[in-house]
């Protein structure tokens, strides 16, 4: 079956599926989410559950997602109907393809009002404004305009529309070309710079040090559901991408890449970041507001800061903008197949969805921000229910689902793998038993049944 092609296109070759897989991983979870949140749990111990769950639950569900998209060359709810059929497995399963696509038009969502925060931040720092504003002035500026933040959110649900209507093939693969690239060397110039500072050893030593009397049920269940968002994991962004990947790729070895690029810049982007938060007398647990209000001090102080940090918002905006892409690409080809409508059609319904959602998030930061649902706003609910529980439960689902559904050799067949071999069954032990019983003790834990 993985020898056709998708109706929707194929990358021209494994490399530019790794640029865009990794476009779609890297993204604001790295950059502005993964600092904040290992500010938020104390430092080195969030970072290292956030290790071993990419490590343990992560890769191996990342090929397994991968390996569903490619046998199934469609969209996730497509490619899980008909990956069933050709395993004899329960039509059910198709739900694993809906609450994907559920969960990608939810997390875009609340992602685009952040990635419009980037953007003013773009427009502030090359204007020159920024370096003027004092502490967080700005990002407080932005949150009580409701006006100014949905105006990037618009903009930016634009762009991403567009990608989706050009393709993926000629709107995504030739930008992640040089996005990416360009991405990396700029958060290590930001680190090398960072390095220069007094603040260094001690960020240095928050990240990597670890201090587990601060890590409690909350923070692991927020260690691992960070793993799922930023690898792209459990909603069918990868497995999309991975229908469009040839047959003759490994997915094994992409998986890796696509996991290392991925923790890298996560990494690196801690690196640059607390430093600076040190130097500057500031606290790591400032929350969502961390790059928004420690960086541009940083950009203020440098040589070249309208430049760099200029640069840098660009940066996160493309990379958001090449997360954004995979969250609406699922949604969208479902309906190419689904209903035969054209391309501009199929992005423009379910984008037009998702910027109704989002008005309610860029609404948290003001006249909603004391109506809140279980304690939480409508952005924070969004982003807690995604990355918390939908995202975790897809994957497990995947897991599951190639686990024990699929024939083996089936599987074996489509990773180009002995499936004799002692590599394939540790890899089909992780997603049969570890991954799954690891997401479900951690939830569990999270909810206070167990206490550990
Ligand atoms: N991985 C992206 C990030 O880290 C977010 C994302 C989640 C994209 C799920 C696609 C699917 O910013």
């Amino acid at each position: 079956m993985s020898n056709q092609r998708s109706q929707h296109g194929q990358w021209s070759s494994r490399f530019v599926f790794i640029l865009a897989a990794t476009g779609s991983a890297v993204g604001l979870g790295n950059i502005w989410k993964f600092p904040y949140m290992a500010g938020e749990n104390g430092g080195g111990a969030f970072v290292l559950v956030y290790l071993l769950c990419i490590a343990v639950i992560g890769v191996p569900i990342m090929m397994g997602e991968i390996l569903l998209g490619r046998r199934g060359r469609g969209s996730p709810v497509t490619s899980m109907q008909r990956v069933s059929v050709s395993e004899s497995a329960p039509k059910g399963w198709v739900l694993l393809g809906f609450n994907g696509m559920l969960a990608g038009v939810l997390i875009l969502s609340f992602y685009s009002v952040v990635a419009g925060w980037a953007m003013e931040f773009v427009y502030a720092t090359a204007s020159g404004q920024l370096a003027d504003a004092k502490d967080g002035a700005w990002l407080d500026g932005l949150f009580q305009s409701p006006g100014r933040l949905l105006f990037w959110h618009s903009l930016f649900m634009v762009l991403t529309t567009v990608v989706i209507v050009f393709g993926v093939e000629k709107g995504l693969e030739r930008a992640v070309k040089f996005q990416m690239p360009l991405l990396a060397l700029m958060l290590l110039v930001l680190m090398g710079y960072s390095a220069t500072t007094p603040g260094f050893a001690q960020g240095m030593h928050f990240l990597f040090d670890f201090d587990f009397s601060k890590l409690g049920p909350e923070a692991i269940l927020a260690a691992m559901g960070q793993a799922f968002f930023s690898l792209s994991l459990g909603m069918g962004a990868i497995m999309v991408y991975g229908a469009y990947l040839d047959s003759e790729a490994s997915i094994a070895k992409t998986s890796f890449a696509i996991a290392a690029f991925d923790t890298t810049v996560a990494l690196v982007a801690g690196m640059a970041i607390f430093p600076l938060v040190y130097s500057h007398g500031l606290e790591p647990g400032a929350g969502p507001g961390l790059v928004f209000v420690t960086l541009p001090l940083a950009f203020a102080q440098m040589p070249a800061g309208i430049f760099l940090g200029t640069l840098f918002f660009s940066l996160l905006t493309l990379a958001a903008w090449t997360s954004a892409i995979s969250l609406l690409e699922p949604v969208s080809a479902w309906f190419v197949e689904r209903f035969g409508w054209t391309r501009r059609m199929a992005a423009l319904v379910p984008a037009l969805l998702i910027w109704a959602l989002g008005v309610p998030c860029a609404l948290s930061f003001n006249m909603l921000a004391d109506s809140t649902i279980v304690g939480k706003t409508f952005f924070d609910l969004l982003d807690y229910a995604t990355a918390n529980v939908m995202l975790p439960l897809g994957g497990v689902l995947i897991a599951l689902f190639v686990g024990w559904q699929m024939r083996s050799h089936s599987v074996a067949e489509e990773l180009a793998w002995d499936s004799q071999s002692a590599s394939f069954k540790i890899w089909l032990w992780l997603l049969r038993v570890v991954a799954p019983v690891a997401v479900m003790l951690i939830f569990l834990n999270a909810i206070g049944v167990l206490s550990f």
